[in-house]
């Protein structure tokens, strides 16, 4: 079967992940029956990560094992591929502060074991600090602040990667999108080497993201 990267399988014109917990689906998501395994459709139109994929990034830092942490996780839709991919023997430790995602959050991590609900705000990782350290700091957090928040995090962390959704029109409305990206590529050099830099337009328009390993 055609991967994009190890765990992420192509299906049609979706990738696709192994189901850790066969016949459930998280967000109404497609599932297909392959043998003895199930695959959970991975929706470009839904996760940014999936539709990054899709757009052609060329490093996956999250695999089989990885310990990640994700901030931004809201209900789950893309902590719960990652899931998928990490297995029982990963984990990842999701931040979100908005009490209503929290609570379906929470209810996916008793179906899904390698899940670990953090109701808490990203700006102030010491509260989290016994997370230890990550392999990988995943950001999407509609946040002005959010590269800074994210490098706060992955030097807490000690971690190795990052990678980070980013939407203009969140940094400043007022900007065109090419400038908030360069000046966020910037922001970030100063922690990291970037790795790999996609548009997600069409499946997410005027957002952009990053892959980067830090220095
Ligand atoms: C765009 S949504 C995330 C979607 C999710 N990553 C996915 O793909 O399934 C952004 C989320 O970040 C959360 N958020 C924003 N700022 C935050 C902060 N400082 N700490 C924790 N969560 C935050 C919001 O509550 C929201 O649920």
């Amino acid at each position: 079967m055609k991967q994009f990267f190890p765990g992420v399988y192509s299906f049609g014109n979706n990738p696709a992940t192994l189901n850790l917990v066969k016949g459930t689906s998280v967000y109404g998501e497609k599932r297909i029956q392959l043998d003895k395994n199930e695959f959970r459709v991975w929706d470009p139109k839904r996760s940014k990560l999936s539709a990054a994929i899709l757009k052609g990034i060329k490093t996956l830092p999250i695999k089989e094992g990885s310990k990640i942490l994700y901030l931004g996780a809201a209900n789950g839709t893309t902590v719960s591929h990652v899931s998928d991919i990490l297995g029982l023997n990963g984990i990842v430790y999701s931040v979100e502060f908005a009490p209503r995602s929290m609570s379906d959050l929470i209810a996916l991590s008793e179906k899904r074991k390698n899940i670990v609900p953090i109701f808490a705000d990203a700006r102030f990782p010491e509260k989290y600090s016994d997370v230890g350290a990550v392999d990988v700091v995943y950001a999407d957090l509609s946040d002005p602040q959010q590269v800074e928040i994210l490098l706060r995090n992955a030097v807490l962390f000690k971690a190795k990667f990052i990678m980070i959704a980013l939407k203009a029109r969140c940094v400043d409305s007022s900007e065109k999108p090419k400038v908030i990206y360069d000046k966020s590529r910037k922001e970030l050099e100063e922690k990291c080497r970037i790795l790999d830099f996609v548009i997600l337009d069409p499946f997410e328009v005027d957002h952009a993201f990053f892959v980067g390993e830090m220095k």
